[in-house]
């Protein structure tokens, strides 16, 4: 399985806090049948300076890479976990932010900023600066005013979602997660893996959660959407 968005690089945000805990959080990925894993920081772009940003998270992806190469543990790959911000729309640095150096780049939203200005950013992002953004965990902005305008817009723009595995299991996430699977709203399953404690990995678990609830087809059909996305984002089969 593919997991597009884990806070595994030690030391750079709140996620994992050194390199031991990184790899603990990769065994536990590997156990929960995670082969290729994302690591997305959070990058604050009014808070962080960019390149000072991109050069930290290099020198830990790097380092945790060559720690895990010739084992069995998931391979990871390098993104960020953006901030939104006013000018997305408009900013000529984003191909350094995607994933993996795709076309793709995890976008983190606030409840407070979906609104038009959100809309244009996101469709001058796709259609002129040729970025897909991906939502993260979308059903996390349920409670702000604008989010079932939010839901229209994603669906019929097709800019896929990403939900996290763990939000299954929240009581506050079971309405807005009912509603976003009985969507055509393209879904993918992520960790946003923490730590060992804060959101561990637990994909199988929401898989069998969804499959029991919702139906083979519907697991199926998230499975696909995420594992056809990791293939485009890392150029690699992922089983
Ligand atoms: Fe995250």
């Amino acid at each position: 399985m593919f997991d597009i968005h884990s806070h595994i690089l030690p030391a750079v945000d709140d996620g994992a806090k050194d390199i031991k805990e990184s790899l603990e959080l990769l065994k536990m990925m590997k156990a929960d049948g995670i082969t290729h894993v994302m690591a997305t920081p959070h990058f604050y772009p009014q808070d962080t300076d960019l390149d000072e940003f991109l050069s930290t998270v290099t020198a830990a992806f790097e380092n945790l890479k060559k720690l895990t190469e010739n084992t069995d543990l998931p391979k990871i790959y390098l993104g960020c976990e953006l901030l939104y911000f006013d000018s997305l729309g408009q900013s000529t640095s984003l191909e350094k932010l995607c994933l993996n150096e795709s076309d793709f780049l995890l976008l983190e939203l606030t409840e407070h900023c979906i609104n038009d200005k959100l809309f244009d950013n996101i469709l001058s992002l796709r259609d002129e600066i040729g970025i897909t953004p991906i939502i993260a965990h979308i059903e996390r902005y349920c409670r702000g005013k604008n989010y079932k305008k939010l839901l229209k817009f994603v669906n019929e723009e097709k800019i896929p979602v990403h939900i996290n595995a763990a939000s299954f299991f929240v009581p506050l996430y079971k309405r807005p997660l009912k509603k976003l699977l009985n969507s055509d709203v393209t879904v993918l399953l992520g960790t946003d893996t923490h730590s060992c404690d804060l959101r561990p990995p637990c994909m199988t678990e929401a898989l069998n959660f969804i499959e029991k609830k919702y139906g083979t087809q519907c697991k199926n059909r998230i499975v696909r959407h995420t594992k056809h996305l990791g293939q485009k984002i890392t150029d690699k089969e992922i089983i």
